[in-house]
Order: structure tokens, then sequence, then C-alpha cells
């Protein structure tokens, strides 16, 4: 989600500013649960073909229910960049807030 065309995604966009300021605020508000489940949502669009419905028989790809829960800047750099061979780089498609969200779903366990 990019947060520069037109009206609807700016009112988007503020959303999101607003669940990134509240996971700062801490992991336990209720915007956490929030966040878990847009990010279930891009993870499903975007991942699942991959890394498993669910993160459940992730085939080929990295088991990210192994991915460790303190590195977000490993996680961040991967999906920004790509990883190897087979793990495309997001940057074009995802902003830092999306990756948050992702990272957020990650970290739930599925
Ligand atoms: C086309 C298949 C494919 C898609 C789609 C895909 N991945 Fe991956 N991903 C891979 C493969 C393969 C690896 C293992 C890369 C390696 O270590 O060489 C990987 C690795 C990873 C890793 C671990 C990297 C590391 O630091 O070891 C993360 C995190 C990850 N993917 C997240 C995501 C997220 C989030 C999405 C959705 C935005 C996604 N992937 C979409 C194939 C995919």
């Amino acid at each position: 989600m990019k947060c520069n065309s037109g009206l609807e995604s700016g009112a988007a966009c503020v959303v999101m500013l607003a669940l990134a300021l509240a996971v700062s605020w801490g992991l336990s508000s209720p915007a956490w649960a929030d966040e878990v489940e847009l990010g279930r949502e891009l993870y499903h669009e975007l991942c699942a073909g991959c890394h498993g419905k669910d993160m459940l028989k992730p085939g080929l790809a990295f088991d990210l229910k192994t991915f460790p829960s303190q590195d977000f800047l490993r996680f961040e750099k991967s999906v920004l960049q790509g990883k190897g061979t087979g793990m495309p780089a997001w940057q074009a498609q995802l902003n830092l807030d999306d990756v948050r969200l992702l990272w957020a779903y990650v970290r739930s366990g599925g």
C-alpha cells in the first residue's frame, strides 16, 4: 500500500499510521489484534502461495513459524529486498507499514 495516491488510500494511510503508533505504545494494546488481522490478509494475498496457507506446509520456502521472533530487521530486509533465488523482493509493492503488519501476523504464529 502506498501513501501517496488518492484520497481513499490517504485515509487508509492514516489508519496504518495510527496502528503503527499503537504498536509502538505496546504490543498488549487492543490494536495488536487488528494488526495481526491486516497482516493475515496481506500474507494470504502475497505470501501464502510459497510459505503455505496459515504458514503451514511451506513446501520449498522458509518455514516462517521458525523465524526468530526478535529479528525484525532481518525480516524487513528479506521481505523488501528478497533473499536467495526463491524469495522475491517486495519493495515495489509493500511499504514499511505493510512489512510491520506482516511481521505482526508472522509473530502471532498464524
Ligand atoms: C515465489 C515464492 C515466495 C513468495 C511469494 C514469498 N516468499 Fe518468502 N521465501 C521464499 C523462499 C524460497 C525463501 C527462502 C530463501 C532463502 O533463504 O534462500 C523465502 C524466505 C523468506 C523469509 C526468510 C528470510 C531469511 O531471513 O531467512 C521471510 C521472512 C519471508 N520469506 C517472508 C515472506 C513474506 C512476508 C512474503 C509475502 C510478502 C513472502 N515471503 C513471499 C519464497 C517466497
